[in-house]
């Protein structure tokens, strides 16, 4: 039998129409989820309503498959998304003084969001420039050696909003 060419919908009928017909709106799921996210920034609890509506996808469903992937969030994020990085040689370094500092400053745990939405806070593992340890990335900047004074700047910085960091 030739599997790679077999006709689904003529050779099991009905249903097979409606196996390739839920496939495929299970295939445009996550790409789905990628657009909403690019477009706003995360997932909007009205759009993911909308959307299993749309595909007749159970809500819980599309939960369950957006909250497997860490890229997909469901709260809004910052203007400047700041990772930590708490890897171990980053930890040997100082990283949880840089968590604190940063804690303490814009008065958010790591994970949240500031209310103005200038700062989402994060710790992460190693991001694999330990020799720059202790390590921090902004959005797609990476800044090493977080002493005090690169932190100072970090945070005026983030203060200022829009400015890009981590790319000098
Ligand atoms: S442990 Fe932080 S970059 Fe490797």
């Amino acid at each position: 039998m030739d599997i790679e060419n077999i006709n689904v919908k003529s050779s099991i009928g009905v249903i097979g129409t409606i196996i390739t017909t839920s496939e495929s709106r299970r295939g445009i799921l996550i790409p789905t989820l990628h657009k909403m996210q690019s477009e706003n920034g995360y997932l909007p609890g009205d759009l993911l309503r909308l959307l299993s509506k749309k595909l007749s996808i159970p809500l819980a469903e599309i939960y369950s498959v957006a909250s497997f992937y860490k890229q997909f969030h469901f709260t809004p994020r910052g203007k400047n998304i700041v990772r930590v990085c708490t890897g171990t040689a980053c930890h040997v370094r100082g990283a949880s003084k840089v968590v604190h500092a940063l804690q303490d400053k814009f008065n958010i745990s790591p994970g949240e969001t500031t209310e103005d939405l200038k700062l989402t806070l994060e710790t992460v593992g190693c991001v694999g420039c330990c020799g720059l340890a202790p390590v921090v990335t902004v959005n797609e900047g990476v800044v090493g050696a977080v002493g005090p004074k690169k932190l100072k700047g970090l945070i005026h910085d983030i203060e200022q909003e829009g400015e890009d960091h981590g790319k000098s």
